[in-house]
């Protein structure tokens, strides 16, 4: 939600802050701006709506500029004007801010600064902060609270402090010309090392191109990056020593390759990344005296468990129904999944001997990190039984998420660009997987063998899934074709594939903006079965296994009511064909695994839908890939 980047060298800025801009639109895109000093102003252009309106302007106002900083923006506070576009400037325009993230004392801190003569521009919490680090430049506290290399960056730690909210910034002055200075609180940054230069940004494509070397800030850090180097400080103007690491992504894994757009490619990568999954938290099966799952995580995590928490949001939420279903029916653990925005509020009564597990692609999401957070506060200074179990399942264990709980399932989906997750979903599903064997094998609840035949199975599903791609791709182009008008769908699904249905519906409502609802068949004739009629499709999940035959019974009184009905199923004659309009066949794999198989089929219809109707397919409308605020 929102993006940064910086850039300081002996290079042109503004390409550089350009190329990781795009690179980081996903993040946001309701407007975009850079500022670069040059000759001993600061210039700063920006532009409402997408990137290309920024170039555009920009092609008018070259500079040579060598420092600068860019943001995209997505809109908290403040419609998405040009005038609430970042970077935002002190009165006397000296001083240039740009932000992701939240300022919540925004509003005192406005008032106080006005009456002090500092005039305001826009309606946004960042512009506080470059009147905030003027005021500090003007009238440095009496007595230095440490040794400062540089005026600008003990004005910014003084600011900061006086910051409330989770927050990155970047900060450039026309007065400083040699300074690039970077804040984490809360809000993920990562520095780039070159030769003679340096990065930073809210994420790592943004700067992948250029170095590999990489530090990520830790909360409660500033970063002083001028030509000559790096030096990290804490808030209390401490310096700290630190080292850059290698960063284990080549530029290449954020192109296209091909593919129309970032979420085809995607979808096309789901085989490798449930490969990589399986090599990475399956043990060979040879061996009996080791367990055939390898997930790393302690005893003490697993001991005398009486109940699992899950909180997320959006798709992650629903890839935790699926866990769900998996910890319950394979070992016999009662859990719940709460969307992380209602427990924050309203948490379950205390319980003991509770494990509690954040799911999250981004490891950012603020209900979901806030959520954890509550969890832990409650949970401190209580009797041993009570203690917070933490564990979190993330794409990104460099994540916030990463810094707040002790344990982490990493899912290896790998960058996801496209802002609808589909890789990481697969990715998700993967971790809920091994996490419910993990148990099951450690709990005893489910014999050997059955596991083995479980993991065998999962080891399949790779090329069932490439060959769903085969076969699908150009079924569902042909379906999007008729379904390009339509205004209504429903899903249906039952038992593990409910969240799927949910899933389905949830693809297609996101980036083809057509209504769309999942349902648990079974719920359809409890008041949904009102909306049906020949204008509303039905989109059935029916794979053989404890619920075939009611979701196709289901299905019949859908079409009885004028429906036409999609079938994701993995039956091409018989029974299937005659009720289904039409089929999008998936292999037939044991029931459990099913999920893996069936939402693809649903990924690819939404995105030939989307695609169908030209529209934004990698950047859906008021959408975000990390949604850092509640
Ligand atoms: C849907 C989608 C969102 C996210 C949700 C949570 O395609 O991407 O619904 O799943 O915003 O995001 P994370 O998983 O980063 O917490």
């Amino acid at each position: 939600m929102c993006g940064i980047v910086g850039y300081i060298g002996t290079q042109a800025a503004t390409e550089i802050l350009l190329a990781g801009l795009e690179k980081l639109e996903y993040r946001g895109y309701d407007s975009a701006g850079i500022a670069t000093v040059w000759e001993g102003e600061v210039n700063c252009v920006r532009a409402k709506g997408k990137l290309h309106n920024l170039r555009s302007k920009l092609e008018q106002v070259e500079t040579p500029a060598q420092i600068g900083i860019g943001h995209t923006r997505w809109a908290t506070h403040g419609k998405p004007e040009e005038y609430n576009a970042h970077p935002h400037m002190d009165t006397a325009m000296r001083i240039a801010v740009v932000q992701n993230g939240i300022v919540e004392n925004y509003r005192e801190l406005r008032e106080q600064l006005k009456q002090k003569g500092h005039q305001f521009r826009s309606e946004t919490d960042t512009e506080v902060i470059p009147h905030l680090i003027a005021e500090f430049l003007k009238n440095p506290p009496s007595v230095p609270q440490s040794f400062s290399p540089s005026d600008l960056l003990e004005a910014i730690r003084q600011a900061v402090n006086h910051l409330e909210g989770a927050f990155a910034i970047a900060v450039i002055s026309a007065d400083y010309p040699d300074e690039l200075i970077v804040v984490r609180q809360q809000a993920p940054l990562v520095i780039g090392f070159g030769q003679g230069e340096f990065f930073c940004a809210s994420d790592t494509p943004a700067i992948v191109s250029y170095t590999r070397a990489v530090l990520p800030l830790e909360n409660g850090e500033i970063a002083r990056l001028t030509p000559l180097g790096v030096e990290i400080y804490n808030f209390a103007g401490d310096r700290l020593k630190k080292q850059p690491r290698m960063l284990n992504l080549n530029p290449t894994m954020v192109e296209k390759q091909g593919f129309k757009h970032f979420m085809l490619k995607e979808i096309h990568e789901q085989p490798g990344v449930v490969r990589a999954s399986l090599e990475a938290y399956f043990n060979n099966l040879g061996d009996s005296n080791q367990s055939p799952i390898n997930l790393g995580l302690p005893e003490s995590l697993y001991a005398d468990l009486e109940q699992i928490h899950i909180v997320a949001c959006g798709t992650s939420w629903h890839a935790a129904l699926v866990g769900k279903h998996l910890i319950e029916q394979l070992a016999g653990i009662s859990t719940q999944v709460h969307y992380a925005s209602e427990y924050r509020y309203a948490p379950s009564p205390l319980t003991a001997n509770t494990l509690i597990v954040g799911v999250t692609q981004s490891g950012e999401t603020a209900d979901t990190l806030a959520a954890l957070a509550m969890e832990k506060e409650r949970r401190q200074g209580k009797e041993p039984k009570y203690q917070a179990r933490l564990l979190g399942i993330t794409n990104r264990p460099e994540s916030s998420l990463g810094h707040m709980v002790p344990h982490i399932i990493s899912t290896l989906a790998g960058i996801e660009i496209g802002v609808a997750a589909t890789k990481t979903f697969i990715a998700q599903l993967m971790a809920f997987y091994a996490l419910a064997l993990d148990l099951a094998y450690r709990r005893q609840t489910v014999s050997l063998d059955k596991l083995v035949e479980i993991i065998n199975g999962l080891r399949q599903i790779p090329k069932e899934i490439e060959a769903t791609l085969a076969s699908q791709e150009s079924l569902t182009e042909q379906l999007a074709h008729e379904f390009a008008e339509t205004q209504d769908f429903i899903f249906l699904g039952r038992g593990i594939n409910f969240p799927i249905a949910l899933e389905g519906a949830l693809k297609l409502k996101e980036i083809s903006y057509i209504h769309a609802e999942g349902y648990p068949a079974g719920e359809m004739k409890h008041g949904p079965i009102a909306l049906l009629d020949a204008k509303v499709p039905v989109v059935a999940i029916a794979v053989p296994g404890s619920v075939y035959e009611k979701v196709i019974s289901n299905s019949q009184e859908a079409k009885a009511r004028d429906s036409r009905l999609i079938g994701v199923t993995p039956v091409k004659d018989g029974e299937a064909a005659e009720i289904f309009n039409d089929l999008l066949p998936v292999s037939n794999v044991d029931e459990l695994l099913s999920p893996i198989l069936a939402v693809v089929p649903l990924q690819l219809l939404a995105y030939h839908i989307a695609a169908r109707r030209g529209l934004d397919v990698d950047q859906p409308r008021n959408l975000a890939k990390s949604v850092t605020v509640e």
